[in-house]
């Protein structure tokens, strides 16, 4: 038997044993334990293919899989002992095999290296993964949805520049997520395909010279194709930077939502309420109630946005094929997934529970003249070019400004001084109520295309 120096890693061609430091530098299993199961399942896959192929004996295959099974087993129970000398998940669980099946556990990592056992292994967690976030997605989606038919006559101001721009039905606001999120479940199921490519068997570079079958791993791990050339299978890493970049436009979406939350919830604007079980108190402020949940919504973005930066400088420029700096990816990836998912479970409540003040929010409304763009439309639609229908109605504004009223308290002299023309019909399209139910368009706010989305989406989000 060939000594083993201090790491089963360490052929016979090393005469010296590892120094300490090293260990610690290297190891990665400090964060690649979480691949525990995916790394059991490739190699219980691994080793039926090579039970198939007559590379192993089935009794050889069924003890591997019992015993896998059990170290499996004692992972989950917290009985399985860690050690830095053994670097990864990998070497951990192929040691634990061995010392318990001698020989058998030795011709495990047959046709097989390190390389492609990693790759596998982080396409399988990756997999999982991206199925949890689409359905904590889908769970904030129905939390929109499901606010659609309580707010669905309360107005709000749609805001260009932060400046109150044209009125909106509520419903309007909360769909206009739902489409983000839709997009980041879609950009999520595209990547996943990609993600859900076999590398198993590209060994270390150049494939194996071993009668393997990679078919059947693919299909055991249920994979849906396989990468066909090794040395792309050896450095590929593009899976896990679809996979960042998915997760950042979803902490980018949940960013946006975050911050107009906290704004709405200010004093100065008073839109809502948030649940009290989600906001926190200040140490010396005895009235405050914060919004910090969504604040660190938005704060956590950050960390999103930082990991894919860092995966997307780690790739740049590695030469083919797997280089050590690979073994970075995961922390990066793994805390893009964990954030993402932590902020979507909080974000689902908070965004059912939230209280509209309605009433502030109504009273407010004739602020803003957010009926001037109707007031437009109006004219125009009675043959008024749109650039003088333009012009007319920011004098209208302008004049309405300095008398400190609103359009509608206008008289229709005035309207008449500026358009020749105008009659009593004008006041139809001034006012929020007025002015939203004047939309026609697909997508607009009219009460007709709202409710039609709602009932879209109330479909689309069933289960
Ligand atoms: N711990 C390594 C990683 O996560 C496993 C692959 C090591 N391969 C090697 N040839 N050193 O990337």
């Amino acid at each position: 038997m060939s000594k083993e120096k201090n790491s089963p890693s360490r052929s016979g061609a090393f005469e010296a044993g590892v120094d300490k430091r090293v260990e610690t530098f290297t190891e990665s299993i400090s964060f690649d334990q979480r691949l525990f199961v995916q790394d059991i399942a490739g190699s219980i896959a691994h080793s039926e293919m090579l039970a198939q192929q007559g590379i192993l004996a089935d009794d050889e295959f069924q003890q591997i899989k019992t015993t896998l099974t059990e170290i499996k087993q004692e992972i989950v129970d917290g009985e399985f002992k860690y050690d830095f000398a053994l670097e990864d998940i990998h070497m951990h669980i192929e040691k634990a095999l061995i010392d318990r099946l001698g020989d058998i556990g030795r011709k495990l990592h047959t046709g097989r290296s390190r390389n492609d056992q990693v790759s596998t292994d982080f396409r399988l967690w990756v997999r999982d993964a991206i199925d949890r976030v689409s359905a904590k997605l889908l769970d904030l989606q129905k939390a929109f949805v499901s606010r659609c038919d309580q707010d669905v006559d309360t107005i709000l101001p749609a805001y260009t520049h932060m400046q109150r721009a044209q009125p909106v039905l509520a419903p309007h606001y909360w769909l206009a997520y739902c489409e983000k999120l839709e997009r980041d479940r879609e950009r999520l199921t595209d990547a996943r395909k990609r993600v859900n490519s076999s590398t198993l068997g590209t060994a270390a570079v150049a494939g194996t010279t071993i009668d393997i079958d990679r078919s059947k791993t693919a299909e055991l791990l249920g994979f849906e194709r396989i990468v066909a050339n090794s040395l792309d299978a050896s450095s590929d890493r593009d899976f896990v930077l679809e996979s960042a970049f998915c997760l950042t436009t979803i902490a980018l979406h949940l960013s946006t939502w975050a911050e107009e939350w906290i704004i709405w919830s200010t004093v100065e604007f008073n839109f809502l309420d948030l649940p009290q079980e989600f906001c926190t108190g200040s140490s010396i402020m005895p009235q405050k109630i914060n919004p910090d949940i969504l604040e660190l919504i938005r704060g956590k973005t950050a960390r999103v946005v930082g990991n894919l930066q860092a995966l997307i400088v780690l790739t740049k420029s590695l030469p083919l094929a797997y280089n050590r700096d690979l073994q970075e990816d995961k922390p990066q990836l793994f805390d893009s997934f964990d954030t993402v998912i932590a902020c979507l479970e909080l974000a689902a409540p908070l965004v059912e529970q939230t209280k509209l003040n309605r009433d502030e929010i109504a009273s407010r409304l004739d602020r803003g003249f957010l009926d001037a763009t109707t007031l437009m439309e109006y004219m125009i639609k009675r043959g008024v070019p749109q650039r003088s229908a333009h012009h007319a109605v920011g004098a209208l504004v302008r004049t309405a400004m300095n008398e400190r009223k609103s359009l509608a308290e206008l008289p229709l002299e005035t309207f008449q001084q500026t358009q020749p023309g105008i009659d009593e019909s004008v006041f139809e399209s001034l006012g929020v109520e007025n002015a939203v139910k004047s939309f026609q368009s697909f997508g607009s706010t009219a009460p007709e295309q709202v409710a039609l989305q709602i009932a879209a989406w109330k479909a689309r989000v069933s289960d």
